[in-house]
């Protein structure tokens, strides 16, 4: 089968200047895209700048291979940021075709201990930032009846993980996001999935102990690739990517119990089993699709 390439495609990738986000600006470089390396050059916290422009060097590294890139030094997490990001890959190359929310920043704290400092800036950069950059870009995906949103998600979000009560809230509020998406823009071929990546970069470099050799974060961009190109039917859905391996996570709904008018809190606490017990669980697709199964059961 052919290789998978991007001619003619123009990518985001926010928080583009290091990590995983400049694994994906060069593999969609090398694939053929026009890249949109947006990145603030924000410290781990977003606390402030660290380096001159990280999101020019990786445009120069793009360039260095052949590659068409321009550099963005807006912030994600304002409406202005999000409009100016979508501005420079329409200003640089006329359109935009995919968008990959990835900028981020951590501010861990256990929830007794946790601040309004701590909390904002996090929803800000992830969650409302991934609204930002992804609402301006609806407008011309809409348009041209094609485009593709990749939200960067975690497994801290989707599993929970002590002390990220802030960025687990915003990483699980980002796979609403991307359902809603996945929904509304399927009827204008517009595909809306999220990764959840574990990757060696400076915001794990301190976590991952004797894992972190497997862990390269180039090892995420080819899930990231597959997902955005038009050969790809995934909508709606979340795939893990972890040195070298990618698997789905989905949201499971067990069978339960159905007591309709009889049901009390003791029935409740006598089902507890029945209704924990996982033989059997649907996927649903939709919320339709929830509404299908409880009809199922109150018929039964
Ligand atoms: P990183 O810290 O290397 O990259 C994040 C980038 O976002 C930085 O270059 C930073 O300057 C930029 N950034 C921060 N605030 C910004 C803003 N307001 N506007 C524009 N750019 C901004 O970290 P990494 O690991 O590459 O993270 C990328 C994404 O992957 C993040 O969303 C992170 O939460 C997510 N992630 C990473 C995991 C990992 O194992 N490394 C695990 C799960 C999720």
């Amino acid at each position: 089968m052919a290789d998978l390439g991007f001619d003619g495609s123009v990518a985001i990738v926010t928080g583009a200047g290091g990590g995983l986000g400049r694994e994906h600006a060069l593999e969609f470089a090398r694939r053929g895209a026009r890249v949109v390396v947006n990145d603030l050059g924000a410290s781990l916290d977003g606390s402030g700048a660290v380096s001159e422009s990280p999101a020019q060097s990786v445009v120069k590294e793009i360039e260095a291979l052949g590659g068409e890139a321009v550099a963005n030094g807006d912030s994600v997490a304002t409406k202005e940021g999000g409009e100016a990001i979508v501005k420079s890959a329409i200003d640089a190359f006329g359109r935009v075709d995919i968008v990959v929310n990835n900028a981020g920043i951590l501010r861990d704290k256990t929830f007794h201990k946790m601040t309004d400092e701590l909390l904002s800036p996090v929803i800000d950069v992830h969650l409302k930032g991934a609204f930002y950059v992804t609402m301006p870009a609806w407008l011309h995906f809409r348009e041209q009846k094609s485009g593709v949103v990749i939200n960067t998600s975690s497994n801290s979000g989707l599993l929970g993980n002590f002390g990220q009560a802030n960025y687990a809230a915003a990483k699980m509020g980002l796979v609403g996001l991307t359902r809603v998406l996945a929904a509304e823009g399927a009827k204008y071929g517009i595909r809306a999935n999220a990764i959840a990546p574990v990757a060696l970069t400076r915001m794990t470099e301190e976590l991952l102990g004797s894992m972190a050799e497997q862990l390269d974060p180039k090892l995420v961009s080819p899930l990231v690739m597959y997902l955005s190109h038009p050969d790809c039917p995934a909508n709606g859905n979340i795939y893990s990517a972890a040195g070298g391996t990618i698997a789905r996570f989905f949201i499971g709904l067990t069978p339960g119990t159905a007591r309709g008018h009889a049901i009390t809190a003791e029935t409740v606490r006598d089902d507890w089993e029945a209704i924990n017990d996982e033989s059997g669980y649907i996927v649903p697709a939709s919320p339709a699709e929830e509404f299908l199964k409880l009809a199922e059961q109150w018929k039964a």
